[in-house]
């Protein structure tokens, strides 16, 4: 079985795991805007990363402008965002964004990272305005991230990546190579 890890990251955290995997199961990772299709297409097995940015997956497009050259593949998702893991928050994610023909995907999670001195001026930008939004909210009626949003300050950066969100992607590339 042949296998390659295409990722899309801004910021690294999705870039992070697709080298984790890559280190695990000796596939070739690139950045999506680097991939031939052609030759991903060569692959038996096709992992697909990227981060969460308002509520989308980096990485769909990709999958989607693709899908019809990846037929007969074993196809699996990973995504990188800031909120915890939660059952409720990752359905949801799952449905916003594995739509039709994508929905039969499996999809993994990995909790990435935030960094608000390294980001873009208009991610700053947008992550102060949301995060004096959020501060009027009462805690208990903030989303899963914007409360991550919330704990990382102004100069310190949070990084909630960890090596071992990637034991159950290995653990279905096993399964898919059997
Ligand atoms: C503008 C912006 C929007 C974001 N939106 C979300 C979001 O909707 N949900 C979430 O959990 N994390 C969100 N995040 C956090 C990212 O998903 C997180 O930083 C992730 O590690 C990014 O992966 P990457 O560095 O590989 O691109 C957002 C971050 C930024 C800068």
């Amino acid at each position: 079985m042949t296998g390659i890890i295409v990722y899309k990251s801004k910021y690294g955290a999705t870039e992070k795991y697709a080298k984790w995997l890559s280190e695990e199961t000796g596939y070739p990772c690139v950045p999506v805007k680097e991939a031939d299709i052609n030759e991903v297409a060569r692959n038996d097995i096709i992992i697909v990363g990227g981060g969460v940015y308002a509520s989308g997956i980096t990485c769909i497009p990709f999958l989607k402008k693709n899908l019809n050259r990846l037929k007969g593949k074993k196809i699996i998702v990973y995504t990188c965002a800031a909120s915890p893991y939660d059952k409720k928050f990752f359905d949801a994610l799952i449905e916003m964004n594995m739509k039709d023909d994508l929905k039969d995907i499996p999809v993994f999670y990995c909790r990435g990272a935030f960094d608000l001195k390294n980001m873009s001026f208009a991610d700053r930008t947008l992550c102060r305005m949301l995060r004096k939004a959020v501060a009027k909210k009462e805690p208990k009626d903030r989303e899963l991230w914007e409360g991550a949003l919330m704990e990382c300050k102004e100069d310190e950066a949070c990084d909630w990546t960890d090596r071992s969100y990637i034991k159950p992607i290995l653990e279905a590339v096993q399964n898919a190579g059997l």
